[in-house]
């Protein structure tokens, strides 16, 4: 993948400033002070990683469409955080966005920072299941973070970045999403997106926090396998649409430090009312699968600690810390 940086970087900055029109090759030269040659290697390489650059003789370049492209440059374009995102590392083809990121982590790399890559190899859900993340689809993401919070507010992290990503589905689609405890983000009873948290821990503190973030964007029903078709969607499966996956990344990253950083000043009980919004499962009828136990009940409430309650049938209260649940109607699930 080539980097969008230096002279590209500005000579994208220059195209953009000038869209639908066309600016003369001369311009650009004096503006970046190369060669019209240079210009001209430049605009090649851009084109190669996707971008619609027309050049008219006697009139110069025009960009005439960046929307489907995909890199940190396009992604900076919508960015308005801090820190998150702030360093970022794209790549073609990678075996897990996670692994990667916690090598990094390991390294001491800086709060923030989020590896992204078109293609996974080995792309990781949950429970040590396969994620598939094929090019050209998805937003297959991990950004590593720093918290100064215990070891148990790790649950409540992971509420918060599922709040984030329904929020920037939100303002970039419209689509509205919900959320299927813990972390399950489920448009039109099928699952659009899943967060896999992973972390290092002193038994007082964290060291550091890997959120996984995989997003489903442009598949068609087509994409899906025969096993996932029916648990699975996308966002243009649902809206019709074609998205652009440097916007929803630039938003969600946006929307990931500004409920990150009102986790870290302590308001958890914004974080579980913005979570209870958007969740699909109170009061509904649920099977939960945590720590090799199988149960049933109603999902009543989440405590402080982002656990879920779970009120079986007979009125006795059970606390799930971990796990997974399933909703009638929800994802093939029609007991
Ligand atoms: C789940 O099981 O619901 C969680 C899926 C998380 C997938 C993402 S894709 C980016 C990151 N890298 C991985 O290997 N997994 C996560």
């Amino acid at each position: 993948m080539i980097n969008i940086n230096g002279r590209r970087a500005e000579l994208l900055d220059i195209l953009n400033d000038n869209v639908d029109s066309f600016i003369s090759g001369q311009q650009i030269c004096e503006i970046l002070g190369i060669t019209r040659s240079a210009v001209w290697q430049h605009v090649k390489e851009l084109r190669s990683a996707g971008y619609q650059i027309e050049s008219v003789t006697n009139k110069g370049y025009k960009l005439c469409n960046s929307s489907d492209v995909f890199n940190s440059y396009e992604v900076g374009q919508y960015l308005n955080t801090e820190f998150v995102g702030r360093d970022i590392e794209f790549y073609e083809k990678i075996d897990s966005t996670n692994d990667e990121a916690h090598k990094l982590a390991v390294n001491g790399c800086k709060d923030g920072l989020t590896i992204v890559s078109d293609v996974q190899t080995k792309g990781r859900g949950r429970f040590g299941r396969n994620w598939a993340s094929s090019g050209g689809k998805g937003i297959w993401t991990s950004v590593v973070l720093r918290p100064k919070l215990r070891p148990q507010d790790v649950g409540l992290i992971t509420l918060a970045v599922a709040i984030a990503v329904i929020d920037a589905i939100k303002v970039c689609t419209g689509i509205e999403a919900f959320v299927k405890w813990p972390n399950d983000i489920i448009i039109d009873n099928k699952k659009v997106c899943g967060i896999l948290t992973e972390m290092s821990t002193d038994p007082d503190r964290i060291n550091f926090i890997v959120i996984g973030i995989g997003l489903n964007v442009a598949h068609r029903e087509s994409d899906f396998s025969k096993e996932l078709r029916n648990k699975a969607t996308s966002l243009k499966v649902v809206g019709k649409e074609d998205y652009s996956r440097s916007k929803i990344l630039g938003v969600l990253l946006n929307e990931i430090e500004r409920i990150y950083n009102i986790l870290c000043s302590g308001d958890n009980v914004y974080i579980i009312n913005a979570w209870k919004e958007r969740s699909l499962i109170f009061d509904k009828k649920i099977s939960y699968y945590s720590n090799n136990l199988n149960g049933s009940g109603y999902a009543k409430e989440i405590n402080d600690d982002g656990n879920l309650i779970v009120e079986s049938y007979d009125g006795s209260q059970v606390i799930l810390r971990s796990g997974e649940v399933s909703v009638r109607g929800v994802m093939g699930y029609n007991e």
